[in-house]
């Protein structure tokens, strides 16, 4: 057999047909609590399928072996580290920087409730279902399983609606670190607004940094800021964000034009464009496709998060190109756009102003 076997058609498709078990395992390991087991506050001490089943809170028993199954398959996709003894008797497992960042740190953040909520149960109903998407965009998938949009379905739901909660936190954290640390925009600003908001997180880290902003106005869904954390100097106001936005010097909105159509990203931007005086900046933080499909790890992770939003969100909302949010924000009334590719690995800052 000359060919390099990862060129191998074959084993493509065979990869391929089982990847699902991949973010099922994923799951796996973050309910049977594994991975702070083994990274116990940063000791990060290798353990045995064995020694963790005994020590983690997650009840008596357990199968080391089919534990054991799990963490190869993730050693595989880079979220362990094996340690193999010298007699190769056992097999322990230590958190790479990725299984790192699958562990709770000292804020209580990580990134598994992000995985968590993307497998809950009722996504899991829609998921399968991407097929219809296509012969049918009129209705999402997720809305034909529930009969409703996911927003009003998590709102009714007090443990999913603090899931998001908490996988918008321990996903955003890291962005911001970037963000705060690469761009330099909100100078004399005194009321910022962030929109689409959720926990006012963000908008806190925004805060810290520009000692100018007086006033955070935190803008998201009613039922989402009624459980939000109260911050002194942030404003936490209900409302929709189609109908009309709180006016403020300068507006940050990340990760949500994904989730519309182009149709209601305009009448979004529209509405930004009204809230905000002469001069004023819109700051948009969206993860961009690139113009030609390649199979870098960007890439994929992209244009996966895009299946999800089509089956989920809206059918016709999307991931799109620079040239394509440049379109949406001119046609609000913007002028002057910047985009910066360098702040962060997964999203693009974009810059417009009124
Ligand atoms: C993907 S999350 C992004 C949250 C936050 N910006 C971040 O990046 O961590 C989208 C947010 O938009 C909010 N949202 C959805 N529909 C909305 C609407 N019609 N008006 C205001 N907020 C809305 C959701 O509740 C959610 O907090």
């Amino acid at each position: 057999m000359e060919r390099s076997q990862n060129n191998s058609p074959v084993l493509a498709i065979m990869e391929l047909a089982n990847l699902v078990s991949v973010p099922m395992s994923l799951k796996a390991v973050i309910k049977l609590q594994v991975l702070d087991t083994i990274w116990q506050g940063g000791s990060n001490n290798p353990l045995s399928a064995a020694e963790i089943l005994s020590a983690a809170a997650v009840g008596p028993g357990g199968d080391a072996e089919n534990l054991q199954r799990i963490l190869r398959l993730l050693t595989s996709y880079g979220v362990f580290n094996e340690h193999i003894g010298e007699d190769g008797s056992q097999r322990r497992y230590s958190l790479t920087d990725v299984g790192k960042a699958l562990a709770t740190d000292e804020k209580g953040l990580s990134y598994a409730p992000y995985i968590l909520q993307h497998h809950q149960d009722a996504l899991m109903l829609a998921w399968p279902r991407v097929h219809e998407a296509v012969l049918d965009p009129s209705t999402e998938p997720f809305v034909k399983v529930h009969g409703e949009q996911p927003y009003s379905y998590y709102g009714k739901n007090i443990e999913m609606n603090l899931l998001m909660q908490k996988a918008m936190s321990g996903t955003s954290m890291p962005f911001m670190k970037a963000f705060l640390d690469g761009y330099d925009g909100f100078q004399g600003v005194e009321t910022l607004v962030d929109v689409g908001g959720n926990s006012g997180d963000c908008l806190r880290m925004i805060m810290t940094k520009y000692q100018t902003i007086k006033k955070g106005v935190n803008f998201d869904l009613p039922e989402v800021v009624e459980k939000a954390p109260k911050t002194p100097g942030i404003e936490h106001v209900g409302g929709d964000m189609l109908k009309s936005i709180p006016p403020g010097d300068a507006i940050f909105m990340k990760w949500i034009l994904v989730s519309w159509t182009d149709d209601e990203c305009k009448q979004i931007l529209k509405n930004c464009f009204d809230a905000l005086p002469s001069g004023g900046k819109l700051v948009i933080c969206d993860p961009l496709v690139p113009n030609h499909t390649d199979d870098s790890r960007r890439s994929r992770a992209i244009l996966e998060a895009d299946i999800f939003v089509m089956t989920m969100y809206r059918t016709k909302g999307k991931h799109r190109t620079e040239m394509e949010c440049r379109e949406l924000g001119v046609a609000a009334g913007f002028r002057n756009l910047k985009a910066n590719f360098n702040i962060d690995h997964y999203f693009t800052v974009l810059e417009f102003q009124k």
